[in-house]
């Protein structure tokens, strides 16, 4: 496995993992062609044996625009790897809008040491968004 900047010929891989990740609202092929152009060096993938099995996206005051992680490689690490090299690149610090219903992504961010700070009323327009951080480096990390 290896963390590399994204490259256009990942995009087929990422859209994939985006149609499984967020069915309801992927981004489109264009959104990561975009965030690609503005954040070359905030858009990470993870590879293996020549297929991308992840993908992040932040701004470099660590707030997450986009994590996921292909269904057949989830609970190996692979999203706790990408999250690292935010926080490698922020001193720990980091800021995230989660469904309130996605209970799996709370539970991940939670064990990463974010913590609720606030809640966005129909932040989907269906559904409220919780607001978490992550406020410093942490030993255990
Ligand atoms: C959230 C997501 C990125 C996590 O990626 P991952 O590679 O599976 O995460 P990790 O293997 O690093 O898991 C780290 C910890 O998160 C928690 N966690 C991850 N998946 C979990 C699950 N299905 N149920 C409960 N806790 C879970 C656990 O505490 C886990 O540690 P453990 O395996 O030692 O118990 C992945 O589930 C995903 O792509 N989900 C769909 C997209 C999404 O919701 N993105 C976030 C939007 S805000």
């Amino acid at each position: 496995m290896k963390i590399r900047r994204f490259n256009r010929k990942d995009l087929g891989d990422i859209v994939e993992i985006e149609e499984r990740a967020f069915p309801k609202s992927p981004y489109s092929p264009f959104t990561f062609l975009h965030y690609a152009l503005a954040f070359p060096k905030n858009f990470l993938v993870c590879e293996h044996e020549g297929k991308i099995v992840g993908y992040i996206i932040f701004h470099s005051d660590g707030h997450i625009i986009s994590i996921a992680v292909h269904p057949e490689w989830r609970r190996k690490g692979i999203g706790t790897a990408l999250m690292n090299e935010v926080f490698k690149r922020t001193g720990g610090k980091a800021m995230v809008e989660v469904r309130e219903s996605n209970k799996i992504a709370i539970n991940f961010y939670k064990k990463l040491g974010f913590v609720f700070k606030t809640r966005v009323p129909l932040y989907y327009g269906d559904e409220d968004a919780l607001i978490m951080v992550r406020e410093q480096d942490l030993e255990e990390f």
